[in-house]
């Protein structure tokens, strides 16, 4: 009876992130910042559009693509924010980022194929990658988490991958594609037969000015697909919102997935994100602001813990270095939440590049965080960590 689970779904496991929350459950009165998930309500205007879409009995299957007008609005906004152009015919709503992702990877994978993933990274990639039949290569980071030319140059060139997956803003470690490494990665990309499927669903949450990806060059459109969100944008992770901006000739196949697997994004919730994309933008920069704040408050706090930490320019995670603390991510994690009754996800959930780091997140409130790092506080100084 083994043999009636697929080997490829035997071979994953169920997300690390997930596993250290359920744990949290069983600490009577533990402090988690383990989740992805923030912390505000969702705009009110969006709610509003999602009750008048339902009593308009907007509840009808969409096109396959979702709506025209908020694949318009999408377009638009790309445009002017991010310096990136799809058409509306280009851009289709999934249910969540997560559908897009395995939409596009189902689409573009046959068994056997390689598939570049950085680690540390979102676990989702690898697991997607792998349901498919596909072979896994990691790209390892550098310290500061910005990309390793040289390693990465050696292995497209050695192993040919079929795709690579560029994660900006990124989860866990907040880092985001400067310009310099974004243009390195155009003329690799231009250069070689690799597609990229570029995931930027914390685009909304970056703290710069300026936005590099690589999906803003028109010239190898044909070798890039664009994976984003409005999950985290509007603080909807429950409404199940996401798209993927593809050319006409990779959409085309990624669109048959989403097809036969979905039909089409829920219509109410495409009606709210229409709202948000046109009138909460604001509610957006309020969000980005305050968890600027939280950042600001928590690389302070943790610094002076001892803690090595990069500065996360976007998205809404710190991922500081424990290696000079003798313990894994795993023990670390694991006592911090017996000891401390502070939940924070070990680095190990995030590949092997993760090792040595844990995960913060800072979609939490204030008066949250303030306990949590008081707690940590006090367990590390009467245990004598750092
Ligand atoms: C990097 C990254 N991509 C995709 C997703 C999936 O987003 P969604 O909840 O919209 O499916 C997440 C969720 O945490 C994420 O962190």
């Amino acid at each position: 009876m083994n043999n009636i689970i697929s080997k490829n779904v035997q071979d994953i496991q169920i997300s690390g992130i997930r596993k250290f929350f359920n744990k949290v459950a069983k600490v009577d009165g533990a402090v988690s910042l383990t989740l992805g998930q923030p912390d505000f309500s969702v705009p009110e205007k969006i709610k509003k559009a999602m009750i008048k879409a339902i009593e308009e009995n907007k509840t009808t299957y969409t096109s396959n693509a979702g709506i025209e007008e908020l694949r318009g609005e999408i377009s638009n906004y790309l445009k002017k924010y991010f310096n990136i152009y799809y058409d509306k015919e280009e851009i289709c709503l999934t249910i969540g980022g997560s559908q897009g992702l395995l939409s596009t990877f189902t689409a573009l994978i046959n068994s056997g194929d390689k598939v570049l993933i950085p680690t540390p990274a979102y676990p989702a990639y690898e697991s997607c990658v792998k349901l498919l039949g596909g072979k896994v290569l990691n790209y390892y980071l550098k310290e500061d988490f910005s990309i390793d030319f040289d390693r990465l140059e050696e292995i497209i060139l050695k192993e040919k991958p079929k795709v690579m997956v560029l994660s900006y803003p990124s989860n866990p470690t907040g880092a985001i594609l400067s310009k310099e490494d974004r243009d390195k990665l155009y003329k690799l990309i231009k250069d070689n037969d690799t597609i990229v499927v570029s995931d930027e669903i914390y685009s909304s949450l970056t703290f710069e000015d300026e936005y590099f990806s690589i999906v803003q060059y028109e010239d190898i459109k044909e070798k890039v697909v664009l994976v984003s969100g409005f999950s985290k944008m509007f603080s909807m992770t429950g409404l199940r919102l996401g798209y993927v901006c593809a050319c006409e000739r990779l959409m085309g196949s990624i669109i048959k997935v989403h097809q036969y697997n979905v039909s089409c994004a829920p219509s109410i919730v495409q009606w709210g994100a229409y709202e948000g994309i046109k009138n909460c933008l604001s509610d957006v920069e309020y969000m980005k602001n305050e968890f600027i704040n939280r950042r600001d408050y928590l690389y302070e706090r943790l610094t002076a813990l001892g803690f090595e930490v990069n500065l996360p320019m976007g998205a809404f995670y710190m991922f500081p270095s424990i290696k000079g603390f003798n313990m894994s991510s795993d023990e670390f994690c694991e006592r911090a939440l017996q000891e401390a009754k502070v939940a924070m996800v070990p680095g190990s959930a995030f590949g092997n590049g993760g090792e040595g780091y844990i995960r913060i997140s800072y979609s939490y409130s204030m008066e949250e965080l303030q306990e949590a790092l008081n707690r940590l506080e006090k367990w590390m100084s009467k245990e004598k960590i750092g």
